[in-house]
């Protein structure tokens, strides 16, 4: 009978930490959706204390989300726990998640503490957060740099005041796999009534080991991995959830070990995170990268067509990656095309139906045929929906290698028509500049990029963009066959979510 893995995703908490990759309330809601959608089995929502933005959004999420535990971290203070619970209260399953640094240059540096301090201070605070809350997680910070019989000591003492789970992170990405399954076989072995919680392990990915250790701890017996979509996270990131679930998946008569992730639906989290924070995966990036899948070479190629066990470990479709077979077209309607979401396992409200369906008819007009992922770029906006404050109505952009460009561009905004006129370094500075003299509202690009995201010579261009206006960077993401009106539909879309109240 192989192990159950419980797993806990922290992308709305570790991951969003990294730069970049900041998320408003509604996209985290949205990601926690997915998340849920994926059955990770907990979600660790973020850091209430640390903004009332942070509180809402763990508040919403706990609201919202009925088949999986959600967290919020707190550090071993009472005031961090009390906000934490009053945003996790309205859970059908919080879990409260206490953290403090146990090794010796966190004690002297960081918390100024004695170990027997420290010690003292976490034991009260689990036994605080046990009078909230049954499900209390205790995290060891820099657990691996702090002295094994100490670091025993202080979770014996969590284990003794109730604590149900027990992690031990690698928080500077510092262990070696043979240190991972030392620690973990030692902790096994000596922790006092050993079933009574799940060990876990989280690591981070500064010497590129964080999935590789991840998989040691549960080869050495840890119960539960604690992971980030696409590895989002500090610095380097965290272990990536896609890449481990599936090595657990493809290797698991090794791991004799299964998770609750549903493999189908990695490749649209993965997507979903990166239209959100406008941050995409490296080409590649295993399991979720444009080129894991892909064959160049002649000789890989001829044996794929032979068997694809060859040189395939595991298939596109394990990951839900949509296939390239031409599904629909300019004469398809309404009902295909919502058969054929439906079929792909998209459940979209019928208000946004229309829009769109709308958008689908648009791009059957300039695309003959219309794949399994154009649908996928098409539909993935519709699964965060902005209100469109601002419209494009119409463009036109001069441009060339003797002239400057200038850019019109007409924007409707309730019901009224504002066109502006500018001249750009290039046809998207023009266009961005009409933009900013018709909505004014002091955001500046920070960050911009387009790609191809399907095949063929009407392939749809995506473009990203970032705009900044001190600390608030939002992203926005436009789609079309024409790369021009794609940036120019990004730059809109990161508008309107500035003026969502
Ligand atoms: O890496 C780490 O130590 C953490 C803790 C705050 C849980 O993320
Ligand atoms: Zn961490």
């Amino acid at each position: 009978m192989p192990r159950k893995i419980v797993v806990l995703d922290t992308t709305l908490r570790d991951g969003e930490q990294a730069p970049g990759c900041s998320m408003n309330i509604q996209e985290k809601l949205e990601m926690a959706k997915q998340l849920e959608r994926l059955g990770v089995d907990i979600i660790e929502a973020g850091f209430p204390v640390t903004s009332p933005e942070d509180f809402q959004a763990v508040q919403q999420v706990a609201q919202t989300i009925k088949n999986a535990t959600v967290t919020g971290l707190s550090r071993a203070v009472r005031g961090d726990i009390d906000r934490a619970y009053e945003a996790l209260r309205v859970a059908e399953n919080p879990m409260l998640h206490i953290v403090i640094a146990t090794s010796d240059i966190h004690l002297q540096h960081k918390l100024k503490m004695s170990r027997q301090q420290m010690l003292e201070k976490m034991s009260s605070a689990i036994a605080y957060a046990k009078t909230l809350c049954p499900l209390v997680q205790f995290s060891a910070e820099d657990a691996f740099r702090s002295d094994p019989a100490f670091l025993l000591e202080v979770l014996n003492e969590a284990i003794r005041q109730g604590a149900t789970s027990l992690s031990i992170p690698d928080t500077v990405g510092y262990a070696t796999a043979a240190e991972v399954q030392q620690l973990v076989s030692y902790l096994n072995e000596n922790l006092i009534n050993r079933q009574s919680v799940r060990l876990a392990i989280h690591c981070h990915n500064d010497l590129g080991q964080a999935v590789a250790n991840t998989l040691m701890a549960v080869s050495a017996g840890a119960d539960q991995i604690e992971c980030t979509i696409n590895g989002i996270g500090e610095r380097a990131g965290n272990t990536s959830l896609e890449e481990t679930v599936m090595a657990l998946h493809t290797r698991k008569a090794f791991y004799q070990c299964e998770c609750g992730i549903k493999t189908k639906q990695l490749y649209r989290t993965s997507k979903l995170l990166s239209t959100i924070t406008g941050i995409g995966v490296a080409p590649n990036k295993p399991v979720v990268g444009a080129n894991a899948f892909a064959h160049e070479a002649g000789i890989h190629q001829h044996g794929i067509l032979n068997n694809r066990a060859t040189y395939e470990i595991m298939s596109p479709s394990d990951i839900g990656i949509p296939e390239s077979r031409v599904v629909l077209g300019k004469h398809s309607g309404r009902h295909a095309f919502i058969e054929r979401l439906t079929e792909l396992g998209y459940s979209i409200h019928e208000k946004e139906m229309d829009a769109a369906f709308e958008k689908f008819k648009q791009l059957a007009d300039r695309k003959k045929n219309i794949t399994d992922r154009d649908l996928e770029a098409l539909i993935g906006p519709f699964a965060i929906s902005i209100p469109e404050t601002y419209t494009l109505d119409a463009f036109v952009i001069n441009s060339g290698t003797i002239i400057s460009a200038t850019a019109v561009v007409k924007l409707i905004r309730d019901g009224i028509a504002y066109e502006q006129v500018a001249r750009g370094e290039g046809p998207i500075d023009a266009a961005y500049k009409a933009i900013d003299q018709i909505v004014n509202n002091g955001y500046h690009l920070d960050n911009y990029s387009i790609q191809a995201i399907t095949d063929g010579e009407d392939a749809l261009g995506e473009a990203i963009v970032q705009i900044r206006k001190e600390d608030d960077i939002v992203t926005g993401r436009g789609l079309s066959t024409d790369i021009l009106e794609a940036s120019i539909k990004a730059y809109i879309n990161a508008i309107n979510k500035t003026l969502i109240s």
